[in-house]
């Protein structure tokens, strides 16, 4: 192995360090037996998960019920022996005592972006059926304003989508279809839905255009959050957690 490939391995290694240090952190401090839990997709969430199987597996944690917010949060929790259970669940019955997920960027205000992993339905959903809801993040994710470094996305039914399209590059918007790895063509949500990956042009008013965007016939939901308040457990690369 060259050395700059090692290099890259331990920055690589170091990043993940720092993402299960979050997702611990959530899970040790917010979890309690009994909870209805959210479980949130990504490479930062999945931690948590792991964290709350670990817990249970020492008896510390018992009769927890766990909804998954994409395929990938179901295969994590199967992964460790968790069952998924609906939102229609009598266990669950609409209501979840916390949500633990990830975020793509975290302005200045506590508003995020997520759907990095085109789960953003299902993670909006849980978070409005949620008592609380704690975000995991690394310190790189904190931005001054969102959708202009990473994308915001929005799930847009299939027919829906050019002239969707058109509707946020008229903002002034750059708009891109994400397109799948190992598929050709578009990336298929677990809804059966399309993304539209949205860069702003500038500083936006994130609040009033959560909204506007919504408001498009065939947007089923878009990752921007700026309503629903978070508990923040963001690592600093020294591997310490602050809030936010
Ligand atoms: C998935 C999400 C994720 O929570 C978000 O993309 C962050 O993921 P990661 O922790 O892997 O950076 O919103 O739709």
């Amino acid at each position: 192995m060259d050395q700059a490939m090692a290099v890259d391995e331990n920055v690589r290694d170091r990043a993940q360090e720092l993402k299960r240090i979050a997702g611990i952190a959530a899970a040790d401090a917010l979890v309690s037996s009994n909870m209805r839990i959210g479980m949130g997709t990504g490479s930062t969430a999945r931690y948590a998960i792991h964290r709350i199987a670990e817990r249970i597996a020492t008896g510390e944690l018992s009769n927890i019920a766990a909804v998954a917010s994409s395929s990938q949060a179901a295969e994590e929790c199967y992964a460790v022996g968790l069952s998924v259970l609906s939102l229609e669940d009598p266990r669950i019955a609409g209501e979840l005592d916390l949500v633990i997920d990830g975020a793509d960027e975290v302005d200045t205000a506590g508003r995020v972006t997520k759907g990095g992993g085109a789960a953003l339905l299902r993670e909006k959903v849980m978070a409005y059926a949620a008592s609380r809801v704690a975000i995991v993040v690394t310190r790189d994710k904190h931005v001054a304003d969102l959708g202009l470094t990473f994308p915001v996305p929005v799930e847009v039914v299939p027919f829906a989508a050019f002239p969707v399209r058109l509707s946020l590059e008229r903002y002034g918007f750059s708009v891109s279809v994400r397109s799948g790895t190992g598929k050709m063509g578009p990336v298929i949500t677990d809804n059966g839905n399309v993304i539209l990956d949205v860069l702003f042009d500038g500083p936006q008013d994130v609040a009033l255009l959560e909204s506007e965007i919504a408001e498009i016939p065939g947007v089923v939901e878009v990752g921007l959050f700026t309503r629903r308040t978070f508990d923040f457990f963001t690592v600093e690369p020294n591997g310490t957690i602050s809030s936010p």
